[in-house]
Order: C-alpha cells, then structure tokens, then sequence
C-alpha cells in the first residue's frame, strides 16, 4: 500500500469520526464520494477563528477586520493553489452544483439580451452533455435549453462505461456552443479524457464546463491545464465544509460572464440607475462571503496538500482496485463500469441481483459499514445502464485495506441473509 500502517494510522487520527460506533460496530466510512470526513486540525482551526476572529471582511477599518480579510485572502490563494489557479480566477460559491449554475444562469442572461458572445445562445445551437453526468450538470443545461430553444446533443458512453473523445466530437456540430462534463464519474469512479475532450471542444469553439467534484480531492487537478473554460468543485468532498465550493475561470471566461447576482461587495460605482462591478472575483461574490466555511477548507486543503494528493490518490485507487478485484469474485454482485484499459479513481459501484440496492445499504449499516445507495443523482447513466439504482463504496484518504475486507464480507452475506442465490 502507498501508505504505511503507521502513516495510514496518524491520518485516522485526524479524523474524530472514525471512532464513532454504528450499533455494535465501529464505523467504517465508505462514503467519502458523497460527503467526506473532515480533518480535526480544520474544524478546530475554523472554530477558533470563529469564536475569536470573527470580523466583516474588506470592510471594517478595525484591527480584526484588516486580519479577517488577509485571513480570507489567504484561504482562497490556498484553495486556489491547491487546483493550479489564481486566487482572482476562483470565485467563492456555495457548492459545485451553484458554481455550475452561475455559468448556466449567466448564459441564460446573456441570451436574452442578445449580442454575440460565448455566453450567448440561439434557438437550435448545441449544449453537450455525456451520458454520465451528475444531475448538477445536466440539469442547470436543460433549463438553459428551455429558456434559450437551444438543444441538449447526449455524448455517448460504451456499455463498458467508457466515453472517448471521439464519442463527444461524434455529437459535435458548428452548432456546439457548450460542453459540461466531468472529470471523474461518481457512479462508475472512471477518469475521463476531460483535457482531450475539453481541448478538442474549446477549439471547435465551445464554451466547455467541467465538474470537478471527484477529481479534485482525488488526483493531482491543474485547471489551468484542463481543457475547460470553467470548473466546479466542492469543499465538503475534500475534506473541507458544507455550504462552501468553487467556480475556477479563465480570465476571459470571467471577465466576459454576466453577473446572476448582484448587491453589496461587488462594486466600484453605484447610482441609482446603473453601477459598475469589481473584476472577478467579487463581482460574482455579492454580499458578506463565507469566511469560516473558507477558513476551514483552506486548512483541509493543506492538511492533503501536507500528505501529497497524488499519493493520496495514489492510495485510494489501489484500494479501488483491490475492492473492485474482490467484489467480482462474488457471486451475484454486477460491478458498473469497466477496470481494464481505464484510469479509476477509489470508488466500485454494484448491484446484487435479487435485493434492491436500499435493503443492500441497511444491511451493510447493520455491519457498520456506511456507503451510498440510489440513484447517486445520476438517473439517465442509471437507466442507460439498465437499473434503477447501485451501491456504492467510495474512499477517502484514511480507507484502509482492513476496511474492504469488512465490506467485502458484508456484501458477500448480503444474498443469502435475503434468501437470495440459495
Ligand atoms: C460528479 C458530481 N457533480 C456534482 C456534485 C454536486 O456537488 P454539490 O452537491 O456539492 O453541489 C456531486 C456531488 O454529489 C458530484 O459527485
């Protein structure tokens, strides 16, 4: 294993939660791709800064005000840092599935004032989406379609769970103005081509969207090197808060984005008739920012950052393979999405035939074990796929091995505790 069984034990440390009991058994948390366990250095760094900190930030003219701000300032060039951006390209929001929207609002606002600009669409112009997204990114794109009379193109994915590049060009027209996509598949815990793809659709003149949520907190992510023009992710899938995400830009991309919320904080001229915004950032930032939420993440961030993503990284995908090598091996259990010839992040999505995915949840809490079941807000993969739902295990840095060994037992008696495969 990447990690030691003394280094993966400091990095349990951290992590109060994982010494919380489910019953009679202690938990086993693998569930990191919906929310992760936080850090304790994090959540007592944005306490303390909470209790004896607290200030309105590039306002006040008071000591703690000037040290909330640079306090501020500093969480976003550590959170920005961490992905390969300026600070001034990464603006605050409070999730991924807002950040999306930002973009997909403003393109909205764009079309109904007409003009000529990425942001601008026309009746019968393209949106991509691939068959796997997340409904963050699907969704914001179909009521862009709706409001604009533009249509949704579907990139294809093979039965194996596989999209190529050829696959999004194959559904590119000159009429492809937008591509959203992601990076890694919370369903199926695939790597997709994203800079390729990316790449090939900002040259054919896309604006291109890229959902981040699983891959920042589980690879190495430059997003100035990611093909896309725009990129969303979360704090509390890395680690860090609720209620606190990104959306990275180019300088382009923002300087020319419509602003969907406005008000205080975000302007340099105010009249009664019109005023005159701030550069990016702010002028997508109205109103007091979340500065605990920004704090706590910043400390996350460099608590991986300490560890090293990529061997983080490096950890959960040979848990990945491990998980996924073993849950084959039993009878009944269909793994989503291929393992050969593809990059995976820690992440195995199953179904067991004959017990609904629901019943396989509660049984594996009964062991402690805590994963996802449903539809993981990904209904179209789920139906493209043939099932209604799956199960999902996912990693974070602190899984261990041992850990699978408890999940794998408990999924391999899920069968015959239904009365199913005897
Ligand atoms: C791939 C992907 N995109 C978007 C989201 C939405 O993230 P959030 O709920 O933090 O906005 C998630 C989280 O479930 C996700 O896994």
């Amino acid at each position: 294993m990447v990690f030691s069984a003394a280094e993966s034990s400091r990095i349990r440390a951290e992590f109060p939660e994982l010494d919380v009991r489910v019953g009679d058994n202690p938990l086993v948390y693998l569930d990191t791709a919906a929310t992760s366990l936080r850090p304790r250095r994090a959540v007592e760094l944005e306490s303390d800064f909470a209790l004896t900190k607290t200030a309105a930030v590039y306002r006040g003219a008071h000591t703690l005000a000037a040290e909330a701000t640079e306090a501020y300032d500093d969480a976003r060039a550590t959170i920005a840092g961490f992905v390969g951006a300026a600070p001034n390209n990464l603006v605050f929001t409070s999730n991924a599935t807002e950040s999306i929207n930002l973009v997909s609002l403003a393109v909205q606002r764009a079309s109904a004032a007409g003009g000529s600009s990425r942001f601008t669409l026309a009746p019968g112009d393209e949106i991509v989406v691939t068959e796997l997204e997340h409904h963050a990114n699907l969704i914001p794109w179909q009521e862009v379609a709706h409001a604009t009379g533009a249509v949704i193109r579907v990139a294809p994915i093979t039965d194996d769970g596989i999209l190529t590049v050829d696959a999004v060009r194959g559904v590119m027209t000159d009429r492809t103005r937008i591509v959203a996509l992601s990076a890694v598949s919370n369903v199926l815990g695939i790597v997709i081509p994203f800079r390729e793809i990316g790449l090939a659709a900002r040259a054919a003149g896309a604006l291109v969207v890229l959902d981040a949520c699983q891959a920042a907190p589980h690879m190495k992510l430059d997003v100035t090197d990611s093909g896309a023009d725009f990129v969303a992710f979360s704090a509390h899938k890395m680690y860090g808060p609720t209620g606190i995400g990104a959306l990275w830009g180019t300088t382009e991309a923002l300087k020319v984005m419509p602003v969907v919320l406005s008000g205080g904080s975000m302007i340099t001229r105010v009249d009664y008739e019109s005023s005159d915004y701030l550069p990016a950032p702010a002028k997508f930032e109205p109103g007091t920012p979340r500065l605990t939420q920004a704090i706590g993440w910043a400390e996350s961030v460099r608590f991986l950052d300490e560890i090293g993503v990529e061997r983080s990284a490096a950890h959960e995908s040979e848990l990945g393979a491990i998980l996924y090598a073993r849950l084959a091996e039993i009878d009944g259990v269909t793994i989503l999405g291929t393992n050969a010839g593809v990059e995976r992040v820690g992440l195995v999505s199953f179904t067991v035939d004959g017990v609904h995915p629901h019943d396989v949840g509660q049984f594996l809490d009964s062991k402690g074990v805590a994963v996802r079941v449903g539809h993981h807000c990904a209904q179209p993969l789920h139906k493209r796929l043939g099932i209604d739902s799956s199960t999902r295990i996912s990693f974070g840095v602190y899984s261990t091995k041992a850990e699978i060994d408890v999940a794998v037992e408990a999924v391999a008696g899920v069968r015959s505790f239904f009365g199913e495969g005897a």
